[in-house]
């Protein structure tokens, strides 16, 4: 007598084959359903895109005081003052460079910047030179 030709045989059988189907269904999705997943070489995102002299200024409150939009906070914007000429309060003129900047972070208050209450305090001990120089090439770049 042929086992499968009894109901409950053609049950045990068609089980069976949903099992087998099902396994190879989940097998098939997990590993990536034949590409319709997304594509593992995406780039990751990138950890920062922050340049070190903005890190530093941000980390050390500059922007508390200085914007880099053009708009006037506390102090002066950095926007575009590389290169520029400032008046001073004693109405001279300096023009913005690297010694400028170095002077201005270190000693604020030896040319105060027209118009502007000398409340910058100094970063004499606090920053390195190779931070000045990181905030510096960070200035430059905000043309
Ligand atoms: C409490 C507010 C304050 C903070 C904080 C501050 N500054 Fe200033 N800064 C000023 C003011 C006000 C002026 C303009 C008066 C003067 O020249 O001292 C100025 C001027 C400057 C100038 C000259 C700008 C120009 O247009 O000639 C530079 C460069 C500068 N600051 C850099 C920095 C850096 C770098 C930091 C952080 C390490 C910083 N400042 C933090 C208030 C601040």
């Amino acid at each position: 007598m042929d086992w499968s030709d009894l109901p409950i045989g053609r049950l045990i059988i068609a089980f069976l084959l949903a099992a087998v189907i099902a396994t190879f269904a989940l097998a098939f999705a997990i590993s990536g359903g034949g590409g319709t997943s997304a594509p593992s070489g995406a780039p990751a995102t990138p950890a920062t895109l922050e340049p070190p002299g903005a890190r530093i200024a941000r980390t050390q409150g500059c922007f508390t005081c200085h914007s880099t939009t053009g708009e006037r906070i506390v102090g002066p914007s950095w926007k575009g003052i590389f290169g520029q000429q400032v008046t001073l309060s004693d109405g001279s003129t300096v023009t913005v460079d690297e010694a400028y900047i170095r002077e201005s972070v270190l000693n604020p208050t030896a040319k105060v910047v027209e118009g502007f209450t000398p409340v910058m305090p100094s970063f004499q001990g606090i920053l390195s030179d190779q931070d000045i120089t990181a905030i510096i090439d960070y200035i430059k770049s905000l043309q």
